[in-house]
Formats: structure tokens, C-alpha cells, sequence
């Protein structure tokens, strides 16, 4: 037990009486003078002031304070959240090719040929029909046809060729200036035109295999299909990355099962099948 200091004791003591003294001025004196000293005292201790009571916090705030609060750490992950919606939407965005190689590439490339030969191939006054298989009795050999586009008719014509594609073409092979005297313009870089190799390919390989109608699975076109237009292709990769080109294709690429004939960047007469 701790002592109480006797100053405190006197002082409450003195408290006490002053108190005593203004509680008996209001009562009778009678009721006074009959109250005992040993019962007044503890009825007037209760009137002492009280120390202020504590109330204590109820749970739910106590839980409050004690909660820690959002560590420091994740504000700065926070602040990230606009990065992060960055990158979901960006994970959200289809791809806009599902399958990337020649055919996709050449549908580009095309739209610089649409304007004569027709969005579909269908041809009109200024470009061959190309489509329903036309070009491909042309150019049984995508070969041929990757050097004619390449030349253009003029180039055929000062070459003295008279003829460009398969030579026994269904209905007669075609002449160069033989479409209403109209010139297939010359697409290939050294003879003047705006296209590289890979180009020249792509754009092919989308005539072929998109407009004319051949059919990757049909087996006349299936190993032409693997060796040059497929996504896979091995050719189109060597052109594109310049380790290849039309004039040294054939013996970069003898050592595959379908054997490409030479394509060139010089005119040249077609073949049959
Ligand atoms: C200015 C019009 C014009 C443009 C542009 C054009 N061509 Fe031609 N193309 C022709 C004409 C005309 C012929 C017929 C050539 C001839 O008779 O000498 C032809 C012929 C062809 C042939 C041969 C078809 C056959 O069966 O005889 C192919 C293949 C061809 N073009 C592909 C293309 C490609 C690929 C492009 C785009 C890179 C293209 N052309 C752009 C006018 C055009």
C-alpha cells in the first residue's frame, strides 16, 4: 500500500470541515447538533470531487487505433495502377494478324496493284484478270511469275521475248502488250520499280493463294505452298533478311526437297508444267 502523504491527509481533512461547516449552516441546528461526528463523516467524504472518470474506448475504436494502417509500401504500387491498366489493355488488344508471312504481307503490298487488276483480281481496261486460276495457267511455276512482275512488260518487249509465262498456255501463251497494248509496269528495284524481292513474293504468293484460288492442301500446289508462301517458308525469311535473292535463289535453296528453279531479275521465258 502506498502511504499518503501527511499534507494531502491535513489538506483533504481541512476540506472536509469547511465543507462540514457550509452543509451545517443549511440544516438545523438541532439535526446538527444530534448527528454524530463518525456518521457525518463519510456521507460528506462522498461529496469529496471525484477524479474524473475514464471512460474506456469501446472495441470497435480500439480496434481502430490499433489497425495498422496502409503500409508504406503499398502506396507507391498504388501509384502504379495507371501503368498497370496500361499493360492490361494492352495484353486485352487482339493481335491484328493471327497468321504473319507472305500471304498477310503480300494483302499490303497488293493494294498498289488493285487499282488495274481489281480488288479481287477480277481485272478491268488496264490490268489481266488474275483470279479463277487465270494467272496460275499463265505462271504454272511461281518462278516465272516472280520474274515477270519483277520486269514488266516492257522490259519483255526490249529483251525481244515474245511471249511471258508458259508457252503453251491454255487459249494461246500471253504476249507481253497483249492486254489492249497495256504495260505491266516494272516492279522490281534494278528494273526501275518500288518493290524489294520479298515484296515481289509476298504479293505473289497472295495472287496465288488468295485471289487465283490455288489450294495450300491440293497436292499440285502443296510443296510450291511449303517451299514459298507458307508462314514458314525458309525462301521468303532469306529474302526478306537479304541472304538470298532472285539471282542466286536456286542454288541457295538446291538443297530442298522441291528444288526452286532460277528466278532471275533479267527477263526470261516461261515453262510448262
Ligand atoms: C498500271 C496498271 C497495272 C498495275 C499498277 C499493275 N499491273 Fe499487273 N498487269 C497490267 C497489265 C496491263 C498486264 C498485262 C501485261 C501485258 O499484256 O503485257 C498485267 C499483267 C500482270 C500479270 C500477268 C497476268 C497474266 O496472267 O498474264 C501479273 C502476275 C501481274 N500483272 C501482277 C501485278 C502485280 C503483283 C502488281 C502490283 C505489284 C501489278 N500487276 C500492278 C497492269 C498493271
Amino acid at each position: 500500500m502506498t502511504e499518503i502523504p501527511e499534507h494531502l491527509l491535513n489538506r483533504s481533512k481541512a476540506r472536509r470541515e469547511s465543507a462540514s461547516g457550509d452543509g451545517a449552516s443549511g440544516a438545523s441546528p438541532a439535526v446538527a447538533a444530534s448527528s454524530t461526528p463518525a456518521a457525518a463523516t463519510p456521507a460528506k467524504a462522498a461529496e469529496a470531487p471525484k477524479p474524473k472518470a475514464v471512460v474506456p474506448d469501446p472495441a470497435y475504436v480500439v480496434a481502430a487505433k490499433t489497425r495498422r494502417k496502409i503500409p508504406f509500401w503499398a502506396m507507391s504500387a498504388l501509384s502504379l495502377l495507371p501503368l498497370w491498366a496500361g499493360v492490361y489493355l494492352l495484353a486485352l488488344t487482339p493481335e491484328d494478324k493471327v497468321v504473319e508471312g507472305p500471304r498477310s504481307m503480300g494483302t499490303a503490298v497488293y493494294s498498289g496493284c488493285a487499282g488495274c487488276h481489281g480488288a479481287d483480281g477480277a481485272g478491268g481496261a488496264a490490268g489481266q484478270v488474275l483470279y479463277q486460276g487465270s494467272v496460275l495457267k499463265t505462271f504454272p511455276h511461281i518462278e516465272d511469275m516472280l520474274n515477270f512482275v519483277y520486269n514488266g512488260s516492257q522490259k519483255f518487249v526490249a529483251a525481244g521475248l515474245a511471249t511471258y509465262g508458259d508457252p503453251n498456255r491454255e487459249g494461246g501463251a500471253h504476249r507481253p502488250l497483249g492486254y489492249n497494248g497495256n504495260p505491266m509496269p516494272m516492279q522490281g528495284e534494278k528494273a526501275g520499280g518500288g518493290l524489294s524481292e520479298y515484296q515481289i513474293l509476298a504479293v505473289a504468293c497472295h495472287i496465288r493463294y488468295d485471289l487465283a484460288g490455288a489450294d495450300p492442301e491440293d497436292e499440285q500446289w502443296a510443296a510450291e505452298y511449303e517451299t514459298w508462301c507458307s508462314p514458314e517458308s525458309e525462301i521468303f525469311k532469306a529474302l526478306q533478311s537479304g541472304a538470298t535473292s532472285f539471282d542466286t535463289i536456286a542454288k541457295d535453296f538446291a538443297m530442298l526437297e522441291t528444288k526452286p528453279r532460277e528466278v532471275g531479275t533479267e527477263p526470261r521465258l516461261g515453262s510448262s508444267r
